[in-house]
């Protein structure tokens, strides 16, 4: 039977966020960042692995006690997340019809509910698909100066989130030989190859941990969710 495996990107340096240590490792509700990441994808009765990537550089990964089932770490990361998705995936050596979904550590606020829509949306589909949400505001097109050019229908417009969810086989192919700087998602990779990854309602709560002002709302989202 074909195996379900989360793969977590988790090699970045957090330049962005700027703390001394790399953003997933942060403390946030007395864990590091990314074990509410992981232990969301561990709760996912479907998931069989989690698996991280990690640097080979890391200096924080053997310090936490993760205490999570199915966890697993590879440490091949590399200098993009594009190179460290195809290393973990290259370390996996996963069956073509595996399914391996991909998702940013930084994205904390995950919920066991929107994983079990992705899969279940997915089940039986040849290619695979990715979280997304529908634009929710009023999309302008700026000009040079920063005043709008236009405004852009919104209609059909759709922010690309993870776990992107994809047969190994189809994934391995799309990532090779792709210049790791020319793709932002695995699905744009997937794209190229000429095949439609399908579109899954996520929510806003699955953002990406990115600035120091994104940890007050993670603190509170999962914080939101110890209470009941
Ligand atoms: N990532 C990775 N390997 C890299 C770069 C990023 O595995 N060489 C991972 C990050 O750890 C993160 C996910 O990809 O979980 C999304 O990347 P991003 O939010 O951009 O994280 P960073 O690259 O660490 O942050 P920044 O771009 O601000 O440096
Ligand atoms: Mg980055």
């Amino acid at each position: 039977m074909a195996r379900m495996i989360a793969l977590v990107p988790a090699a970045g340096s957090g330049s962005r966020f700027g703390a001394p240590s790399p953003k997933q490792y942060l403390q946030l509700n007395g864990k590091p960042l990314m074990w509410h990441t992981l232990a969301t994808l561990a709760a996912v009765p479907g998931v069989d692995e989690v698996a991280v990537v990690v640097s080979p550089q890391d200096e924080w990964f053997d310090g936490f006690d993760w205490d999570l089932p199915k966890l697993s770490v590879r440490r091949v990361g590399g200098s993009s997340r594009a190179e460290s998705v195809a290393n973990g995936l290259a370390a996996l050596a996963c069956a073509e019809d595996d399914w391996v979904l991909v998702h940013d550590a930084a994205r904390c606020c995950l919920s066991v509910a929107a994983v079990e829509r992705l899969i279940a949306a997915l089940s039986g589909h040849a290619v695979g698909g990715l979280l997304a949400l529908p634009v929710p505001d009023t999309v302008k097109r700026a000009d040079a100066d920063g005043h709008v050019a236009a405004t852009v229908p919104r209609n059909g417009l759709w922010l690309a989130q993870t776990p992107q969810m994809f047969r190994a086989g189809v994934l391995e192919n799309a990532l090779r030989g792709v210049a790791a700087e020319d793709i932002t998602d695995e699905a744009a990779a997937v794209e190229r190859l000429g095949l439609k990854p399908l579109l899954v309602e996520g929510d806003a709560q699955n953002f990406k941990v990115t600035y120091p002002r994104d940890l007050a709302l993670a603190r509170a989202i999962l914080a939101a969710r110890e209470d009941y």
